[in-house]
């Protein structure tokens, strides 16, 4: 490859000794001007112009969409998670959880989530089977071909608020309150966006009115929101002690999300972890090896004796 690129320059700079570059490069920008005929300048200057304002152009519709742009994009927040081998903070996901479970959970579901999810990373085996048994699933049919209700099991997904989604959107002023399993994964900004949604609530910017059932949200697209502020200060008690504050409830119930969203998440990270050890040993070896077996083709020399 090195020798081929060496090669063809080699030959352009030859090309150039010969006179004929060096002509061309010695004639200035004045003079190439000065050699066009009146037509080809007048085109010429045409061309100059309308490419210059359609650049202009193009440069002052950006800025005036971004300038309709209310809505802010949210910072991005130190989480536990960020890092390429960094796990959840499993405490953060348990209070998380909760806070669904007593806040969230009124109005959304998250139907895609079972029980059996929260084994081994927010509950032990048998405070999920406790949890899971807090539900009432109707189950069946039974031999009499009756359907029955049953405590829930871990093969169970979480529980939804509403019967369906109109019976959502009509408790909601027909705003229908998305399901939350993959809303992380569904938003730009992630577990930044919900975060920074929950703790943002205020009041409108002078001259904006907001319609009855609307609330304002910077962070939401369009600034209005038909979701009414849900976390404040003390809304949930901790079991293990941590200061329900509005930002810590916001921040665990945010990492959760992330959780539903991925929940293969400290999995995956590992796998990586052990994948790259151990290629990184294969791969010393097998580097040996191919020099190994390439040294006697690498170091031989052909030669070519044409017959006398
Ligand atoms: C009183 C009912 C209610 C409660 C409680 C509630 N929400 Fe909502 N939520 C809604 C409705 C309704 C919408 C749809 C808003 C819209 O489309 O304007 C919504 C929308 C959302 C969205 C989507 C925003 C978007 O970008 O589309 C997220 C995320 C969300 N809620 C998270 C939460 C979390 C987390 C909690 C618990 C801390 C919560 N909500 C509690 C009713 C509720």
């Amino acid at each position: 490859m090195a020798a081929l690129i060496g090669r063809a320059t080699g030959q352009a700079l030859l090309r150039a000794q010969n006179g004929l570059f060096v002509q061309q490069a010695n004639l200035s920008f004045k003079e190439t001007i000065a050699r066009l005929s009146r037509g080809k300048k007048i085109a010429a200057g045409v061309l100059g112009t309308v490419t210059a304002g359609a650049i202009g152009l193009g440069v002052a519709l950006q800025a005036s969409v971004l300038a309709s742009e209310l809505e802010l994009h949210p910072p991005a927040y130190p989480w536990t998670h960020n890092g390429a081998f960094s796990s959840f903070d499993h405490a953060s996901l348990r209070r998380g959880y909760q806070v669904y479970k007593e806040v969230c959970a009124a109005c959304h579901s998250m139907k895609y989530m079972a029980y059996r999810e929260l084994v081994n990373t927010i509950f032990t085996e048998d405070e999920a089977k406790k949890e899971a048994e807090q539900i009432t699933v109707i189950d069946g049919p039974d031999d009499e071909g009756k359907m029955f209700e049953r405590p829930g099991k871990l093969s169970d997904y979480f529980p939804s608020p509403y019967a369906n989604d109109e019976a959502a959107k009509a408790a909601n002023n027909g705003a229908y309150p998305p399901d939350l399993t993959y809303i992380v994964s569904a938003r730009h900004g992630g577990e930044d966006y919900i975060f920074s949604l929950l703790t943002s609530y205020c009041d409108p910017p002078a001259g904006i009115e907001m319609r009855e059932g609307l609330y304002f949200n910077p962070y939401f697209n369009g600034g209005a929101i038909a979701m009414a502020q849900s976390i404040f200060n003390e809304v949930v008690t901790y079991d293990d002690g941590t200061n329900p504050s509005a930002s810590q409830l916001a921040k665990d119930v945010s990492a959760f999300l992330k959780f539903a969203s991925e929940p293969e998440h400290d999995e995956r990270k590992r796998m990586a972890m052990k994948a790259i050890l151990g290629f990184s040993v294969l791969f010393v070896t097998v580097y040996y090896y191919k020099r190994h077996k390439w040294a006697s083709l690498k170091s031989r020399k052909i030669v070519f004796r044409p017959k006398k």
